[in-house]
């Protein structure tokens, strides 16, 4: 239970007027409206950000004559000691003063005085808070991208150490035809690389300052936004100040990047999970990726692969989360707002977690190229390649197929793959069919053929994967 719900007669919130709005109320807030409305709970996780705004904003208004140097000197070491404080986790957080920016402003303004009251000066926690959440998810998104870019480059290295592997390609699950073990793990990369590409986008987006809006209007005070833009490493100040202080667009951006992550590592989930069993065993995930059962003693599950699985159904509700939030807003500010926190802070975390588990992994993984081999020469899955190699012996591609259909029909009864059947049995559906036919009818062959780009042949997943790993060191 956590120190906020527990008993409905609990007293210990608000007993006093907000010090930062309290002017213009007759009675203090109710107890429970105080803890239901406040955030602090959860929006302290800015406080890094929120400093990092105060100390911009003061410096600009000493530049702009609104504060001396003096009071900006005072202002900066009180926040840095502030800070301290929270980092060293003896900071007083308070339900009364409802969230991250009064706690500190108030903290403040208990250390210096009557100057701590200066600070919001031209400023409302309306554009503080849309800048602490730009500042905060631009930090988590330059955590993630190396994270991503670990993973990519275990999967490349992985991808180019089996590029000779063969293993069974499929479609609808079915044996389809044989690809490289190599070919599959880069096609993961090629969406990892997109969703790289989307982080990096979302990053651009967002980098702007809303400081300076205000409440929604703007400010009297004679700001200056590109001083605090630039102090804060973002690439310009917002246009519109009632877009700056309502736009989340990019929190609903970052989690559809995630969502759309998490949906990748949920396919790669779905087939390490499928190869790690008994009935594929195409790979061994090591020991500790995995957990046993406390019943059963024979059993290693690849609990790893499933969590992530799972996770991508809160990534997933997130997003539906903030985009039913944001659904219908008026214009400005609105307090329903302050509900993007929760998602956004969570769907980072969530983010983090299944990168770094899968980063630590991937390289890990350890082929067992016998079953693979073995499945893949088990399903037909030169039938194509026998298709084809009738078609340039001037067979209509119709025909070829349907002659293909009765060797395979063959060799289910005979339990033979039609590589091991002899030339004379391969005869009885086609006498075009000749002794070069076996060139085509093997796994290498099959896979060696399709040498063209993005094909599966060994030459192409090395040249693949090395060009794959030039684009890592390009970031
Ligand atoms: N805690 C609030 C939020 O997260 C900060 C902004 C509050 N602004 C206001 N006008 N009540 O959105």
């Amino acid at each position: 239970m956590s120190k906020n719900e527990n008993s409905e007669t609990n007293k210990t919130a608000a007993t006093q007027t907000n010090q930062a709005w309290g002017g213009r109320f007759n009675e203090p807030v109710d107890d429970f409206v105080a803890r239901f409305t406040a955030s602090v709970n959860f929006d302290q996780r800015l406080y890094r950000q929120d400093i990092q705004g105060s100390v911009a904003h003061a410096s600009m208004l000493c530049e702009a004559g609104v504060l001396t140097d003096v009071e900006r000197d005072q202002i900066i070491l009180g926040l840095q000691e502030i800070e301290a404080q929270i980092e060293a986790g003896d900071f007083p957080w308070s339900v009364v003063l409802e969230d991250v920016h009064m706690n500190i402003e108030a903290a403040l303004t208990a250390k210096i005085g009557i100057v701590g009251k200066k600070l919001h000066t031209g400023r409302s926690r309306n554009d503080q808070v849309a800048t602490d959440i730009r500042l905060w998810l631009r930090d988590q998104i330059d955590h993630i991208a190396p994270i991503l870019t670990r993973l990519q480059d275990g999967l490349i290295g992985l991808a180019a150490q089996e590029a000779n592997t063969i293993m069974p390609g499929f479609t609808h699950l079915q044996t389809a035809q044989p690809v490289t073990f190599g070919h599959h793990l880069l096609a993961w990369n090629e969406m990892f690389e997109r969703d790289f590409s989307r982080l990096q986008d979302c990053r651009k987006r967002l980098n702007q300052s809303p400081l300076g809006a205000a409440a929604l209007a703007g400010t009297t005070y004679p700001i200056d936004r590109q001083f605090t833009a630039q102090a804060l490493a973002f690439d310009k100040p917002t246009e519109n100040s009632l877009d700056s202080v309502s736009d989340r667009d990019f929190a609903i951006e970052f989690c559809a990047f995630a969502s759309i992550l998490m949906t990748h590592m949920s396919r790669m989930s779905e087939e390490l999970v499928l190869w790690t069993s008994a009935q594929f065993q195409f790979i061994y995930l090591p020991d500790r990726f995995c957990t046993g059962s406390s019943i059963m003693p024979q059993k290693k599950n690849p609990d790893v692969p499933e969590l992530v699985r799972g996770k991508t159904g809160r990534v997933n509700g997130h997003l539906i989360s903030l985009l039913t939030l944001m659904k219908s807003q008026p214009l400005a500010y609105n307090k329903d707002n302050q509900e993007d926190k929760e998602p956004l802070f969570d769907t980072v975390d969530t983010v983090r977690d299944c990168l770094r588990a899968f980063a630590d992994m991937i390289p890990a993984i350890e082929s067992r190229p016998d079953m693979m081999y073995e499945a893949a020469r088990r399903g037909f899955s030169t039938a194509t390649d026998l298709a084809d190699y009738l078609v340039r012996k001037g067979i209509a591609f119709r025909d070829s197929h349907e002659i293909v259909g009765k060797s395979v029909a063959y060799g289910l009864a005979e339990n033979k793959d039609l590589s091991e059947m002899s030339l004379e049995e391969l005869q009885q559906f086609s006498t075009e069919i000749s002794a070069d036919v076996f060139d085509v009818l093997t796994l290498e062959g099959s896979v060696a053929a399709r040498d063209h780009l993005g094909g599966t042949a060994p030459a192409q997943v090395i040249a693949a994967a090395s060009r794959a790993k030039a684009r890592l060191g390009e970031r």
